[in-house]
């Protein structure tokens, strides 16, 4: 049987409203499709998505600031969790971010128990809390920073 292989690509204006149904299923206070757009041709902006059969199941954004980057989202979609995917986005940035970029940051929801798990096996640290940052539900964001060798390795495998 042929092995279902996921593809990473670039993020093309025309997989927005495909990626914002993903959003609209992933957090309580989603992106708008303008947020998306404007992510897309920002040029300060990594915008990739990991593709299966043609069908999106996964999308990741990262700004970058000279040598700080600042992951600002990432999911799955929810049928296709847990299979790697969000592993896959993230090793993929962070090795064509790894040239000149020395940290990422992200905030995360106090409660996204996965979402920190996973961000903790790319050896991420908090390194602070904004008090009722998130809204609907309100809630505190968790400050984390990855610190990005030069010249390591992926920091997680792929499953
Ligand atoms: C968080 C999220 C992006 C993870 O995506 P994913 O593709 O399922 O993640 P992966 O399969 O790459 O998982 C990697 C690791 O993350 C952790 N993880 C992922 N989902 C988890 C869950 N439901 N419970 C606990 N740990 C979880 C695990 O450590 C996992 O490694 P393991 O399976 O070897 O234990 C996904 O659950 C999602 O889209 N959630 C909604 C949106 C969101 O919260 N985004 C992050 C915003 S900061």
């Amino acid at each position: 049987m042929k092995m279902k292989t996921i593809a990473i690509r670039e993020m093309l204006p025309e997989d927005v409203p495909e990626i914002a149904m993903i959003e609209r299923s992933s957090f309580s206070a989603p992106w708008s499709e303008t947020s998306f757009y404007s992510e897309v041709y920002n040029r300060h902006s990594i915008t990739r998505i990991a593709e299966l059969d043609g069908m999106i199941v996964g999308y990741i954004c990262v700004k970058q600031i000279i040598d700080e980057c600042h992951l600002m989202d990432l999911a799955a979609h929810p049928d296709h969790r847990k299979q790697g995917i969000a592993t896959m986005l993230l090793n993929n940035v962070i090795a064509d971010l790894r040239s000149d970029c020395r940290r990422m940051y992200l905030e995360v929801r106090a409660s996204n128990a996965a979402a920190v798990k996973l961000y903790g096996k790319f050896g991420f640290k908090t390194v602070g809390i904004r008090k009722n940052y998130y809204m609907h539900p309100e809630e505190d964001a968790i400050i984390m920073m990855l610190t990005i060798e030069a010249d390591a390795p992926a920091q997680a495998r792929p499953k």
